[in-house]
């Protein structure tokens, strides 16, 4: 049989071809480079080749910007293909038949475009609400007392949704189709056991979410009226996930292309906007939750080093601080600004000026400092112990790539907090294991965590993993990525890593595995040492789940707070209980 006769699955397309082929021959040569081969970066602006291949394992990582993945991955992005196309180039290069039934779409343009152009319909709808000052003027006028001119009003696209339960409904012209796109967008709701709508934004200044290219993903809404919640945004859909949008992105234009030294993050809508009129660009909120690594992987497109200014309060404070492994996961540098007094970004431009701003910013810290000094503090007050203090340090720096700078860091605190650096490090040591491998001149010595290395482990070595010993992994860790990808393993327990990869949707999981995958740790060879490994590191987690209750209960215990004599005793019973299962463990 001739090769072009050979009928190929999907999973076959990935074993029969070489990526190394591919990219040596449709973008620049490849060089040996330890186990595998180093090539230029296409996907970001390289200097030195940063882009690994290994073709053992079908699989392509930039160490830089995070591009990862198998063939099919690579041609997509590479040269900008639908998944159909992708398979005929493949198809045509490596002279493979590919059976039609494989080129069915995994996306519908169709529905997509339907979604922004109704989405862009009805922002037009709330425009001319907003503007219409003559039938209510009340929301411009909210709007001018904040600081916005009617330009920067146009300019934004604002709106205005009526305080009406119809006016949605109304735009449909009784088209059945409108409506389920409508419904699909979270713009109208079904009332229960109705066939009519109602409007989901009513009576609340509307702000569009737009992607960099300028569509509308969707809306925000901002009470101006007594409703007691002040946001409210459109809900998820094919279109919009809170998870991957950062608002403020399609203002980027603005900047002529040119790449930012870095980028703001701050935590509101108004504060984007008003950093826009000052003529700060290069500024990105979330839709009001916490930065996820897809959040991440988008900045890091943008630029390698980032500003939060978040809220002084609080709760502010403890969402930067949770901001802070995304980034480095992605290798971004942080730094933080504390506007004082309770301003926001909003607030203080308006107040003193975009001098005095980007001289703060200027001189803004690293986060890593201010979280020491936030962790200082929780010790003076007794809230935490010194080797509490040395687990959060060492979580937050443990994916900080560059090593001096981690270094630098290590020595800080051990300065700061008087304890010896050799201390540190065997922390370190025995709670994770460091990633070192001067031979492949990989840039990273990321340290591994116990959750890393048994994925890392699960993942390259498909006799590893039985349903039972996966299930226990997934019962001890948090949910996220660990969590996802497992279940994407029970799911695809005989695959190898170049096919697990193409069954990730998430581009924040996608470079994070890929990641993980060329990081140099040598998994041993042989099985029984494989399932010894495993073993240790479940034993690490759940030791350090035992450690976290252990902390909640004395927590619970030292508070100020009444508790009941009955209470107490279970506490004490619970902690018992835990201090021997640790001692079991240990
Ligand atoms: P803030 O309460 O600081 O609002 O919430 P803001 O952006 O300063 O808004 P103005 O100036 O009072 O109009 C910060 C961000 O948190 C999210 C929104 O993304 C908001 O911009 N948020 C806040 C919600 O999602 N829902 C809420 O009810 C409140
Ligand atoms: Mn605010």
């Amino acid at each position: 049989m001739s090769p072009n006769e050979q009928n190929l699955n999907k999973d076959d397309i990935l074993q029969k071809t070489s990526i190394k082929e591919y990219i040596d021959k449709n973008w620049s040569v490849s060089k040996k480079s330890g186990s595998g081969y180093k090539v230029l970066c296409p996907f970001h602006d390289d200097k030195s080749p940063s882009m690994h291949i290994s073709e053992d394992k079908g699989l392509y990582h930039c160490f830089v910007c995070k591009a990862g993945g198998n063939l099919v991955q690579f041609i997509k992005e590479f040269k900008n293909l639908t998944y159909p196309e992708t398979l005929e180039e493949i198809s045509n290069f490596f002279n493979i038949k590919i059976p039609k039934s494989n080129y069915k779409p995994n996306e519908d343009l169709g529905l997509q475009k339907k979604m922004y152009d109704f989405n862009n319909k009805v922002s037009q709808f709330f425009s001319r609400c907003l503007l219409d000052e003559e039938r209510n003027s009340k929301p411009m006028d909210y709007l001018k007392s904040r600081g916005f001119s009617r330009e920067d009003i146009e300019g934004n696209s604002l709106g205005f949704a009526p305080d009406s339960w119809d006016s949605i409904t109304s735009l449909l012209y009784k088209k059945k189709d409108a409506s389920s796109v409508a419904l699909s967008l979270g713009l109208i709701t079904k009332k229960e056991g109705q066939k009519s709508f109602y409007d989901f934004f009513r009576n609340r200044i509307i702000f569009p979410i737009k992607n960099r290219q300028g569509n509308i993903l969707a809306f925000a809404g901002r009470t101006i009226g007594k409703d007691k919640v002040k946001y409210i945004n459109s809900k998820e859909s094919e279109i919009f996930s809170k998870r991957r949008v950062l608002y403020g992105l399609n203002n980027f234009n603005k900047l002529n292309g040119k790449k930012p030294k870095y980028v703001f993050i701050v935590e509101g809508y108004t504060d984007v906007l008003m950093m826009n009129k000052y003529g700060l660009y290069n500024v990105v909120a979330t839709m009001g939750t916490s930065l996820t690594l897809e959040h991440a992987s988008e900045v890091k497109k943008i630029s390698n080093k980032v500003i939060l200014c978040y809220d002084s309060d609080t709760a502010g404070i403890d969402s930067s601080f949770k901001n802070i492994e995304p980034l480095y996961q992605f290798g971004i540098e942080i730094f933080s600004l504390r506007l004082d007094s309770g301003l926001d970004p909003c607030s203080y431009l308006e107040r003193h000026g975009r001098e005095k701003f980007i001289d703060l910013a200027k001189k803004s810290s690293s986060i890593i400092d201010e979280y020491m000094d936030y962790l200082k503090d929780k010790l003076i007050e007794k809230e935490i112990s010194i080797n509490e203090a040395l687990d959060s340090f060492v979580s937050k720096i443990r994916y900080v790539q560059d090593y001096i700078q981690r270094d630098k860091f290590i020595n800080k605190f051990a300065a700061s907090f008087s304890i010896s650096k050799v201390k540190i490090e065997s922390i370190i040591n025995k709670e994770f294991i460091r990633a070192d491998s001067p031979k492949q001149s990989i840039p990273t010595n990321r340290i591994l965590s116990p959750e890393d290395i048994i994925l890392k482990v699960f993942v390259e070595f498909p006799d590893s993993r039985d349903s039972k010993s996966i299930n226990k992994y997934i019962s001890i860790i948090s949910p996220g990525f660990y969590k996802e990808m497992s279940k994407i393993l029970l799911e695809n327990i005989e695959d190898e890593a170049s096919l697990i990869i193409g069954k990730i949707q998430d581009s924040g999981m996608n470079a994070m595995f890929s990641d993980l995958i060329f990081i140099p740790f040598d998994v041993p060879v042989e099985l029984s040492a494989r399932v010894k490994l495993i073993k240790d590191c479940i034993r690490k987690i759940e030791l350090n789940l035992i450690k976290d209750s252990k902390r909640l209960i004395n927590l619970k215990l030292s508070k100020d707070v009444q508790i009941s004599d009955e209470e107490e005793i279970e506490l004490l019973n619970d902690l018992k209980n835990l201090i021997e299962e640790e001692k079991a463990l240990t």
